[in-house]
């Protein structure tokens, strides 16, 4: 929380003091962001040349990245946040697929209970899945990732139904299809799962229940990510997931993953997919620029010390950072600074804030309008972009008003009719979504509420280019600064994850750090698309593969 005597004051010029104070401990000056990304790096090599590290740098055993032209019907089950995915994919050749999907609820109970319940469900659900419709059967597939025939398949090995499993969890991997878990994220504990091979939990739970499917690969999301951008887009070098969690996949010459000695892996060279596991990085906080409310989410979470990064970036953890500063505000003393010192269950409950609600303050912002001095280009009247970034679909102009660009976000009585309208709307999704009542919701307060969510929001971005610049830096795309053009005319980079797909101005303003890293020649040419359905693909290509390899 920020210091209680921060929190003494009464009169309006000192609560501009607490408000600037909190302010200034969310900027990450550009020094800043360099000195994270130099200790990615750094990190980045430790864990390639050591096992045991928070940032794990997994071997994926994925030795090449697919080209559009594989084909194959494949079984996939994807568990990693809150919902569990059972889907059939399709992959049609010519950088298409098709893919039919259910979706089924993980409760908390199986979060947290044993693990033999937690896989039993999954068992079930695959069950439910090809009970309600069974899959096609399994074409004979060609062409895995570039050798051009499939002819090892056994026969007796192919009878039951491959299904290949994305894990979205750290897991070191020993083979494509094994693996220990090393950890639980994001808000999973289930028991007895820690140091045992997934896969085998996996089979186990389809024998119990006599379901005749092959668990034959496991695949992170993030690699998932990674393959299926190369599979739509003829080749990839990263796949990030920005969503409930946060990690990274890259393609990593073979002679630098110096940790597995003799391995014939490392004897064969060429590349290998690597699991980064970058939601780990710097547990220690060395670099991170913790402040009190990251430290009390860390400290209620049940993992306090782990996943450091994921917790300043994720969708798990933003509206958790906000709901904390939001209740600094309101328990401030003498007198509160927020809601007329009201609170609500929501805002009173860990978690009780979702990182969706900032974003719908931020997307309430966003929609409305711009001051013409801030406008860089327009098309049709309307603004598209202002301050180097774009503006949102839709911005008008408004000449002659004062801009909130100009204004202090608490003197909401000197914005203009239509920034006060937008701070409206704001107001109307605090008191639909956060359960404050409407009469102790003012116009400062929906100001309030919007600088908070920006500032969280804004630094995990920020965050989150550190990450990419580095997996740049480490592949020889780009040096930290900038200075150096590129070979590929475009870097493709295969995101998925709700904070990127959905969160307003995210992927802007990442974009923004990672031009101040890696200089505008490599940012222009970083083409960062989303991979959609990933996880699902990602594990068909990688059930693939592992058939291929007659796993
Ligand atoms: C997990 C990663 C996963 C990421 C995104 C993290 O919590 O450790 O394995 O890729 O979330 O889902």
């Amino acid at each position: 929380m920020a210091p209680i005597s921060a929190l003494a004051h009464s009169d309006p010029p000192h609560d501009r003091q607490i408000f600037d104070d909190i302010d200034a401990q969310f900027q990450l000056d550009d020094s800043k962001l360099f000195k994270i990304t130099t200790q990615f790096l750094e990190d980045f090599r430790l864990g390639l040349n050591e096992y045991n590290h928070a940032m794990a740098m997994i071997p994926t055993f994925v030795t090449g990245v697919p080209n559009g032209s594989e084909t194959g019907t494949f079984l996939a089950l994807d568990l990693g946040g809150t919902n569990l995915r059972v889907c059939e994919v399709k992959l049609l050749g010519e950088h298409k697929f098709t893919l039919r999907q259910q979706k089924y609820r993980v409760s908390e109970a199986l979060k947290t209970g044993e693990a033999t319940a937690l896989f039993d469900y999954l068992a079930d659900s695959v069950d439910a899945f090809l009970t309600s419709s069974p899959l096609s059967p399994t074409n004979a597939p060609a062409n895995p990732f570039s050798t051009s025939a499939l002819d090892e398949i056994d026969p007796k090995q192919n009878d039951a139904l491959p299904l290949g499993l994305t894990f979205s969890f750290p897991v070191e991997q020993t083979a494509l299809n094994m693996g220990k878990i090393l950890t639980w994220t994001k808000g999973f504990s289930a028991k007895n799962a820690v140091g045992n091979d997934v896969v085998k939990l996996l089979q186990d739970a389809f024998d119990r229940k006599h379901l005749h499917v092959r668990c034959v690969a496991l695949v992170n999301d993030t690699v998932g990510a990674l393959l299926s951008r190369a599979y739509t887009a003829g080749g990839c070098m990263l796949g990030g997931i920005f969503g409930t969690g946060t990690n990274g996949a890259y393609v990593e010459k073979v002679e630098n993953i110096a940790k597995l000695g003799d391995h014939p892996a490392r004897k064969n060279g060429g590349y290998m997919v690597i699991n980064t596991e970058w939601g780990g990085f710097n547990n220690s906080r060395s670099t991170l620029p913790t402040t009190p409310y990251d430290n009390k989410l860390d400290r209620e979470s049940i993992n306090p010390h782990f996943q450091a990064y994921e917790k300043f970036i994720s969708g798990m953890y933003l509206g958790e950072i906000t709901r904390n500063i939001l209740l600094s505000l309101i328990d401030a003393a003498p007198k509160s600074l927020l809601f007329s010192g009201h609170s609500s269950t929501q805002l009173n409950t860990q978690f009780g804030l979702d990182t969706a609600v900032m974003s719908e303050v931020e997307e309430a912002w966003q929609s409305g309008r711009i001051h013409t001095s801030h406008v860089k280009a327009v098309e049709g009247g309307n603004a598209i972009e202002y301050e180097g970034v774009p503006a949102a679909a839709g911005a008008q102009i408004v000449a002659g008003e004062p801009n909130t660009q100009d204004v202090y976000f608490l003197d909401v009585n000197s914005y203009g009719a239509s920034d006060r309208a937008r701070l409206e709307k704001i107001r109307q999704v605090i008191v639909n979504r956060f359960g404050i009542d409407a009469q102790n919701v003012s116009l400062r307060d929906a100001s309030i509420v919007r600088w908070a969510a920006s500032l969280v929001a804004r630094r995990a971005a920020r965050l989150s280019a550190c990450s990419i610049a580095a997996v740049l830096i480490q592949t020889e795309r780009a040096k930290l600064g900038g200075g150096v053009t590129p070979k590929e005319e475009h870097i493709v980079v295969g995101v998925d994850g709700s904070l990127i797909e959905h969160y307003p101005r995210f992927n802007t303003r990442l974009r923004a750090s990672l031009r101040t890293l890696v200089g505008v020649e490599v940012e222009d040419r970083v083409d960062i698309g989303m991979a959609k359905d990933g996880s699902g693909v990602g594990a068909a290509l990688c059930a693939l593969q592992a058939i291929k390899q007659g796993l």
